[in-house]
């Protein structure tokens, strides 16, 4: 049986990364829960919170706090008060942006995928174009923004985790693209309450701490639906273009036009609609059209926007030495019409720029 004086022991070697001092010293050990003998709760509190470091701690914690014996670990975090941190010594000073993602001449053309409701393929979607985009010969990252419903990392069958480096944390390459994702620093068993703040927060750290290097595209899977969380995702993002995915069937390109008018009020601008699941075409190519017919038509004339494609139900050509369950190839006919709405969004994006005699 565990108990609390068993985790607060093994909790002195873990540091407030800004203080650097143990989180015992600090007294950011909150609150200790001990259920069924081993299913350990924690409330920590660190001088910052929100960071990359953050995640390191976090991974620190759930491994010191199961070599002792735990079976689950259920971490949140707090911040220390102002009166805590300058007792314990000032953290060190913000980095300043330049160089960051976020910062104003950075080239990168950010495209942030949304939909109106959730499954409609908005994750799909992101991981296909932005594969696509790489086999373009440009240099794409991914952030999977959907903090609680991370997929990317399965989808694209990422098995490696980023490397953090003090604050610095470097992404998962595959396929060419960079990935980031809230799922590479979620322990199986250890569930990660994100408050809203905190939430912007690990958000603005995936466009700062992240090492991308440079990009030329930087796609962005929002979580599904107009709430909260995705409004503040969304006002969250930098200067952004967006692609908005719908089913086909009518009534789902009207609550997709809510994503659409989202996008406007946080001054994003739609790229274009991508109908997806918009029919299933027989081995005798007859096209079935099983969840209804024209809301991609319907969307795109109501944002007055292109419909960027129609992608029909299909699965992509399972490898077994080189598995992403979700990444159709690049011979795939699927494979292929991602490849025409890269290719005409680089169009869009680059070809636009080149003309402008403003830049
Ligand atoms: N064109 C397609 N053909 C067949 N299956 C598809 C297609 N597009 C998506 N799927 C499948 O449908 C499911 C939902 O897709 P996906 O996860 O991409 O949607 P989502 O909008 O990101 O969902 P969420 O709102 O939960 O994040 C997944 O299992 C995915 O593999
Ligand atoms: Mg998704």
């Amino acid at each position: 049986m565990l108990q609390e004086q068993d985790i607060m022991d093994v909790l002195k070697q873990i540091k407030d990364p800004d203080l650097k001092k143990s989180i015992v010293e600090t007294d950011g050990v909150r609150d200790i829960r001990i259920k069924d003998g081993d299913n350990v709760s924690l409330k920590i509190a660190l001088a910052k919170t929100g960071t990359g470091a953050q995640m390191q701690v976090q991974q620190n914690i759930v491994s010191v706090v199961k070599e002792a014996g735990a079976s689950q670990v259920g971490l949140r975090f707090e911040e220390l008060s102002k009166e805590e941190t300058q007792q314990h010594g000032e953290p060190e000073a913000q980095e300043d942006d330049d160089g960051s993602l976020l910062s104003e001449n950075n080239p990168v053309n950010f495209i942030a995928v949304a939909s109106g409701k959730g499954g409609v393929g908005k994750s799909t979607v992101t991981a296909n174009l932005a594969v696509a985009l790489a086999r373009e010969g440009k240099k794409v990252g991914i952030i999977d923004a959907d903090i609680y419903g991370f997929s990317i990392p399965d989808m694209m069958g990422i098995e490696n985790r980023p490397t953090v480096e003090g604050d610095k944390i470097h992404p998962v390459e595959r396929y060419g693209v960079k990935v980031i994702s809230m799922g590479f620093f979620v322990e199986d068993n250890a569930p990660v309450i994100w408050r809203g703040p905190m939430l912007g927060k690990m958000l603005t750290n995936f466009f700062n701490e992240v090492t991308w290097g440079d990009l030329d595209y930087l796609i962005l899977d929002l979580p599904p639906g107009t709430g909260d969380i995705a409004l503040d995702v969304h006002s969250m993002l930098p200067e952004s273009d967006e692609i908005i995915v719908t089913t086909p069937h009518a009534t789902a390109a009207f609550v997709a036009a809510r994503a659409g008018a989202m996008a406007i009020k946080s001054n994003h601008r739609v790229l274009g609609v991508i109908e997806n699941m918009a029919y299933y075409e027989s081995k005798s190519g007859e096209k079935e059209y099983v969840f209804g017919q024209g809301g991609g038509e319907r969307l795109s004339e109501e944002l007055k926007v292109e419909l960027l494609g129609q992608i029909p139900l299909g699965q992509p050509t399972i490898d077994d030495d080189d598995f992403a369950p979700s990444v159709y190839e690049r011979e795939h006919p699927i494979g292929k019409m991602y490849e025409n709405i890269a290719t005409h969004v680089i169009e869009r994006k680059e070809g636009a720029r080149v003309k402008s005699p403003f830049e």
